[in-house]
């Protein structure tokens, strides 16, 4: 049996009181959960939040990493500063990086690949956009995206996580069915299957409008393992009642 991970992408919000706030929140509200717990914070603001979730059971996250080792790449964050900072994870490929900053397949690989090198454990994200959803294509799009992390880091595969992410679902209030959900986490768990005799301890996640009213039922779906939730994350607690739908 996996055990879930609910993980919270907190994207481009936040300040020191509202992050003190939020964590303190959390920390003091979440008790022994059953599931796995962590949050992914913008870069800068790892200080602050590893200081503040010291001793606690909730992970420390990044939201991006370099494809790079080290070097001239202005603006940059590599695997190895992230990981003198605690983070455990990080997510690659999120569709918003891919759509405004145009981040391909094989740079999302690249990524997954660093982080992996230094012990990190890359979210992997995939999912389809409208246009591909309603011209039939989810199952060829996300399979494509998973393949290119699948032939960059070979055996290393079972040590990352997947989250399927419809584009159409992220911050729109639509969520996907929890039949079209399962679907497609059928369809990613028999890919990884078919690379990796470890595949059913990877765990894959739901995510697109994860709310507190919704989570239980998209929970309970067989190759649903987690969510990784965007706005209600940052509301303690919609994200703490996320978490105990996980358990
Ligand atoms: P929302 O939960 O705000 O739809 O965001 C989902 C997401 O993109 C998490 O990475």
């Amino acid at each position: 049996m996996r055990k879930k991970l609910i993980a919270g992408n907190w994207k481009m919000n936040g300040s020191l009181a509202a992050n003190e706030s939020l964590l303190k929140g959390l920390l003091a509200g979440l008790g022994s959960p059953a599931c796995h717990v962590s949050v992914c914070v913008p870069s800068v603001y790892l200080a602050q939040c590893q200081a503040l979730l010291a001793g606690s059971t909730i992970n420390l996250g990044a939201q991006d990493l370099s494809q790079h080792e080290a070097g001239a790449f202005t603006g940059e964050v590599s695997a190895a500063m992230l990981r003198e900072f605690g983070v455990r994870q990080v997510l690659v490929g999120h569709s918003e990086r891919r759509q405004y900053h145009f981040e391909t397949d094989a740079q999302v690989a690249l990524k997954a690949g660093r982080a992996l090198a230094c012990g990190i454990t890359p979210i992997v994200c995939v999912g389809e956009t409208l246009a591909e959803r309603e011209a039939g294509k989810t199952d060829e799009v996300v399979k494509r995206q998973l393949a290119a992390v699948i032939h960059a880091n070979g055996h290393c595969i079972s040590e990352i996580v997947v989250a399927y992410e419809p584009v159409w679902a992220i911050g729109t209030g639509k969520t996907a069915s929890t039949e079209q959900a399962q679907q497609v986490h059928a369809v990613l768990r028999a890919q990884l299957r078919a690379a990796s005799e470890h595949a059913d301890r990877i765990q894959i996640l739901y995510g697109g409008s994860m709310n507190a009213a919704n989570a239980a039922q998209l929970l309970a779906q067989p190759d649903i393992d987690g969510g990784l939730v965007g706005g209600a994350a940052l509301k303690v607690a919609d994200f703490l009642s996320i978490i105990a739908s996980a358990g």
